[in-house]
């Protein structure tokens, strides 16, 4: 029924009006002066949608006076689709997202999405440019902020639970966004971390490492999808016809629509990609973009380039149904206006409860020498940093909506926790996290000293993350570390805990502090559930979903690397002392590793820690030899060893020992989170079909080729238990 309203509506259609519904305007660019001419527009039925229409200095809340225009004047009452970046969360912020992959709980991150789109559908906006499931390597990219971390198994995983938390089982619910996975492709690959910068990919891993959980979001009913800024191997990914087309619709059989990104049309023009805007129109349009963000290259040049032959009716038809059948499936025409309710739904107790959970298990633990955490009831604490009492910093980046008045930092949930000041003392110590004066540090030493222990909050503000934030040193930044050797030199219990939008160069950070917690960007409600974990209501249970690196130096860094012919281990180098960066402190042993960093990065992949301890016993694999075909059965017995109860993510490693190409050292084929009470025990079970084992060989197919595998189930990419296993053919 679908196809054929839009045959009807495509017949009744002239060229501009079709070209128009290609046409992604950006409100909040619009001046006063302008929005006359834009009404108009609309009524002729040459405004496809819009994006940023509450953050417009004209009217903030145009959402229904604009829709009114289209569905009630324009020539076939088509409605626009309103578009905006909510990206963890609307006015409720929700963790940065590669803090919420660091809770591995797909159903935790679903209804993180689920409640953004709740709260932005009462405003009208039925499309979010979310999921970002870009896989990155490299932490000086501000955006691997985010990402949902380095592995493609667990971005895949996550990139599903989000998309379907926005989306619905059923789109054209109201309260329903149409999600956009973004960007494809290649985005993260930016060289040396530079925002849009070149990407270099090879197709095996393009295949085998980035295209995946794009493809796991399209099989999940994906609505649409959002091209990259960067070129991939030299040719723009808004101009990337193997990537818009052989891939996405030929292979894949995507039928959603496929949206620039923010000018990136134009920006084929500094690329070296295209003389002119029409010739940017004429070479994006033929890759397979549908819709055109911000530039107007399709209106101004789309019906002209027809005539010339440049480009077809049948292609432009094609673009419109992929924008049709987006809204229809969206029940536009049945639910144009915004839905209301505002008041009801808007950071409702419910949703801050929520991301009070999401906050708490995206926290890893990371240190916790002689359990100084959980922190008793009573202990007198010297609250120290930066950013332990800045509402809007904690937010992170991307947070259009959200609202620093909103957000509770740490000393007044701490207060609240404590019911007064009475057993802790705050000093800031710096006035922002790259503040370089040292003024401050005596009062907080003075109040280190008097304490019984000191917490210190530091880190990044969300400035230094983010789109076009990226950082070439990812050290602490400012004076921190001084602060952070000041307050360790008083010789009182140091919890460090770090919230920023990427790893950052722990350094001596590391052995200074007796406690470390990462706790990214919480969002909304950081400080109680800082509270609820810096005190023992809650056991962290985050796990890192991204390789921490030592420093820069390492980069890139990522657990399921390629194995090299020279691998390093622990027995083929000699470790002269204790690292010290800068220092060459590792003998060379003529194997992969630095001479300063040694070959293994701060925290691995899928590192935390908990309150408790877990014990893995038992390997058992149910069948050591496997035919093509036939699903593996591995299991261990985890036990709870220690005090508390919380869960444990455990893990399923694979390595495949001889292939055609060289395979990763490791790479994440499973994960179970179990809760388990003190001196519990779970046998947890994996199956894995061999075509998980897939990848793809030399002539692009992709196969599973029999042979030897190892196996781990491993509390993270370096530990666990190990075991074999053959696929035979
Ligand atoms: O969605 C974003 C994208 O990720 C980066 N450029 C701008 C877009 C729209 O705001």
């Amino acid at each position: 029924a679908v196809e054929e309203r839009i045959d009807t509506l495509l017949e009744t259609m002239t060229i501009e009006q079709k070209v128009g519904q290609l046409a992604l305007r950006d409100f909040g660019t619009y001046s006063a002066e302008q929005i006359p001419a834009l009404k108009e527009q609309i009524r002729q039925g040459e405004v496809g949608g819009f994006l940023n229409v509450n953050f417009s200095s004209v009217n903030d809340n145009a959402f229904a006076e604009l829709q009114k225009i289209a569905v009630e004047e324009s020539p076939q009452g088509i409605p626009l689709i309103f578009g905006q970046d909510v990206i963890h969360g609307y006015e409720t912020i929700f963790p940065i997202p590669l803090g919420q992959a660091a809770s591995w709980n797909p159903a935790l991150v679903k209804k993180g999405a689920r409640i953004a789109a709740e709260e932005a559908t009462t405003d009208g906006i039925r499309w979010t440019f979310a999921p970002m499931i870009d896989i990155s390597h490299d932490p000086r990219w501000g955006r691997i902020a985010e990402t949902l971390g380095e592995d493609p198994f667990l971005a895949s995983i996550l990139g599903v639970a989000m998309t379907e938390g926005f989306q619905t089982d059923d789109p054209s619910r109201p309260d329903a966004m149409a999600a956009s996975a973004k960007h494809f492709i290649g985005y993260g690959a930016a060289e040396a971390g530079r925002d849009y910068n070149a990407a270099y990919i090879p197709e095996a891993r393009l295949r085998d490492t980035f295209l995946p959980p794009f493809k796991a979001a399209v099989d999940a009913g994906l609505m649409t999808i959002m091209s990259s800024y960067n070129t991939l191997n030299d040719i723009p990914a808004t101009a990337n016809q193997y990537a818009l087309k052989t891939i996405l619709r030929d292979e894949w059989g995507f039928d959603g629509f496929v949206v620039s990104d923010w000018n990136a049309v134009m920006e084929m023009l500094p690329h070296g990609f295209a003389r002119d805007a029409k010739h940017a129109a004429e070479l994006s349009a033929n890759a397979g973009i549908d819709f055109e963000m911000y530039t107007d290259t399709y209106q101004q040049h789309l019906p002209q380039l027809i005539k010339e032959g440049k480009f077809t009716e049948a292609k432009l038809d094609q673009a419109v149904r992929h924008m049709l059948r987006v809204k229809m499936r969206l029940g536009l025409w049945e639910n144009p206006y915004p839905r209301g309710n505002r008041e009801a739904v808007i950071l409702s107790d419910d949703h801050r409860q929520a991301a009070r959970e999401a906050a708490r298990e995206s926290f890893v633990l990371l240190k916790n020498d002689n359990s100084i955490l959980p922190l008793a009831p009573k202990t007198k604490i010297a609250l120290i940093g930066p950013l332990a009492n800045v509402p809007h910093e904690q937010l992170g980046t991307w947070i259009y909506n959200g609202n620093k008045k909103d957000s509770v930092p740490l000393v007044p949930a701490l207060e609240q926790h404590l019911g007064g000041t009475d057993s802790f003392t705050f000093v800031q110590g710096l006035e922002y996290s790259r503040d370089t004066s040292t003024k401050g540090f005596g009062k907080a030493v003075e109040a280190a000293q008097q304490a019984d222990v000191i917490v210190y909050v530091g880190g990044e503000e969300s400035i230094l993350s983010g789109e076009g934030h990226s950082r070439g040193d990812i050290a602490l930044p400012g004076a921190q570390q001084e602060l952070v050797k000041a307050l360790s030199e008083t010789g009182k219990p140091l919890v460090t805990v770090i919230m920023a939008g990427r790893p950052i160069e722990l350094g001596k950070v590391r052995s200074q502090s007796d406690a470390i917690m990462m706790a990214w960007h919480p969002g909304t409600m950081a400080g109680p559930a800082l509270v609820d974990v810096l005190y023992g209501e809650y056991s962290p249970v985050g796990r890192l979903p991204i390789t921490w690196p030592k420093g820069e130096g390492q980069i890139p860094i990522y657990y399921n690397r390629m194995a090299t012919g020279r691998p390093a281990t622990d027995d083929n180098y000699t470790l002269i002392g204790e690292i010290e960066l800068g220092v060459f402190q590792h003998g060379p042993g003529n194997s992969s590793n630095h001479l300063d960093y040694g070959h293994e990065p701060e925290f691995p992949f899928g590192f935390g820690l908990t309150y408790s301890e877990f014990e893995y016993s038992n390997l058992a694999i149910a069948k050591s030899r496997i035919a093509l075909g036939e699903t593996l059965k591995a299991s261990a017995t985890i036990k709870n060893t220690g005090k508390v109860k919380t869960t444990e993510v455990v893990q399923l490693y694979i390595r495949d020992l001889v292939a055609s190409r060289t395979r990763p050292i490791r790479e994440l084929k499973g994960f179970e989170r179990v809760t388990l009470t003190p001196g519990e025990s779970r046998v947890v079970e994996f199956e894995i079909s061999t075509d998980a084992l897939a990848f793809h060989n030399q002539k692009m197919e992709k196969v599973t080729e029999a042979g030897e595998f190892e196996l781990w189930i491993a509390k993270d990419a370096t530990s666990g238990l190990k075991g074999r296993f053959i696929v035979y053919e």
